[in-house]
């Protein structure tokens, strides 16, 4: 049974007040809080068995090398990937889906190419293709949504075509909570000889992935978001493509052999792991997988699902709300403005009621141009939530429209 009374209990900050009144924290699609068997792996390896992976001989370097090999491979059977060399550990989604556009995108996108990315996406899978753009001569296109913030995949034959090098494109949106389906977006892009390069960051929280079922060839998340630490990642990567890519950044443990004349590199994954690797953080990442495997997916969703539909009931009912994103089947995240309301008012009204909730553009400027807003307020839900905290949201924003208006 999912019990989430129990489940708040294992997550310590849940337990604290802001301004004397207790938090109500309704902003993990920023970051999410930590249960303690993370908290405590990351103190007792700091405590008992800190030493650097895969350089020394001794017992504490060999022990700390076994667990972080151990969580990617716990990463990899849990993302549905075929092997942990396709695990590539980095410094989150970011840095992620920014080897992938610098090291693939270095070998594989000339002038007059293309890359078809989603109108939906966070700046992270925006932004790393407009570079790579830049630097090779090609064109960015986008994948349109409509106002219920569903994508347009049935433009995608008039936006891919046989100078189509990948399609870039969310698992989740970050604003709107939209899940596209991205089965026929993987048809599409292959059928062209594209690669499909997935944000999965609000997608692995809010029901996980198989990224062999799906068939995607690049697929990036981030531990802080997945009630991991902060500062580490993965990507996920097919073997034939990390193994046909240059290496991104140069340093130690990414070479095989180092001469003035020549290097050469490591095996994948370890050819995109240059310098230490943040191994605590890696392992604390397999932690926190650890923690989500614990529970079925589908129990997590079903949960959510009910916080979002209380939400979106409860706030419909307040005069002059727009709820932005209504496709079915929409994640755990509801983003909203209130006429006449500045979103960063209402922000911080709600916080003084001790209710979290992020305010402005969310890394998604592209979305707010779509709606004509400067920014929203946004609620982004997690397993630990419950419906008296979405109450509470609906209450303080009542509460604020009143004293704002
Ligand atoms: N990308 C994170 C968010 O959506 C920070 O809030």
């Amino acid at each position: 049974m999912f019990d989430v009374d129990a489940i708040r209990r294992e997550f310590p900050l849940l337990g604290r007040e802001v301004y004397g009144k207790p938090l109500v924290y309704l902003d993990s699609g920023a970051t999410a809080q930590k249960p303690l068997q993370v908290i405590e792996t990351l103190d007792r390896l700091h405590r008992e068995q800190n030493a650097n992976i895969h350089r020394g001989v001794h017992l504490l370097a060999e022990e700390m090398t076994e667990r972080y090999e151990e969580a990617r491979a716990r990463i990899a059977a849990w993302i549905g990937a075929a092997e942990k060399e396709e695990i590539v550990f980095t410094a989150g989604a970011t840095a992620s889906l920014n080897t992938v556009a610098h090291a693939w995108g270095e070998k594989f996108v000339g002038p007059g190419d293309n890359i078809v990315v989603s109108e939906l996406e966070h700046h992270s899978n925006i932004v790393p293709w407009q570079l790579l753009a830049e630097r090779k001569g090609a064109e960015i296109r986008v994948l349109p949504f409509d106002d219920e913030g569903a994508l347009r995949i049935d433009l995608l034959p008039s936006l891919i075509d046989d100078r189509t090098r990948a399609v870039a494109v969310t698992q989740a949106s970050n604003t709107l909570g939209t899940r596209p389906d991205l089965r026929p977006v993987v048809e599409a892009a292959h059928a062209a000889g594209a690669v499909v390069v997935v944000d999965g960051c609000q997608g692995a929280v809010h029901g996980g992935i198989d990224v062999q079922a799906l068939g995607c060839d690049f697929y990036a998340f981030s531990g802080h978001k997945l009630y991991g630490p902060t500062g580490i990642g993965v990507l996920y990567g097919k073997r034939s493509l990390l193994e046909a890519m240059p290496p991104f950044m140069g340093g130690g443990d990414m070479v095989d052999r180092v001469t003035f004349a020549r290097t050469t590199f490591a095996p994948v994954p370890l050819k995109f792991e240059a310098g230490t690797a943040n191994f605590i953080g890696a392992i604390g990442l397999g932690e926190a997988v650890r923690f989500m495997q614990r529970f079925d997916p589908a129990e997590i969703d079903a949960h959510e699902t009910a916080l979002l539909h209380r939400a979106e009931v409860r706030l419909r009912e307040v005069d002059g709300l727009r709820i932005y994103g209504s496709v079915p089947g929409k994640c755990a995240i509801l983003s909203f403005n209130v006429e006449g309301v500045h979103p960063y008012d209402m922000g911080m009204i709600l916080d003084k009621l001790g209710i979290a909730v992020r305010t402005g553009q969310h890394c998604a400027e592209p979305v707010m141009d779509h709606f004509g807003v400067t920014g929203m307020c946004r609620a982004s839900l997690a397993l630990y939530n419950t419906l008296s905290e979405v109450d509470a949201l609906a209450d303080g924003v009542q509460r604020a429209v009143r004293m704002l208006r």
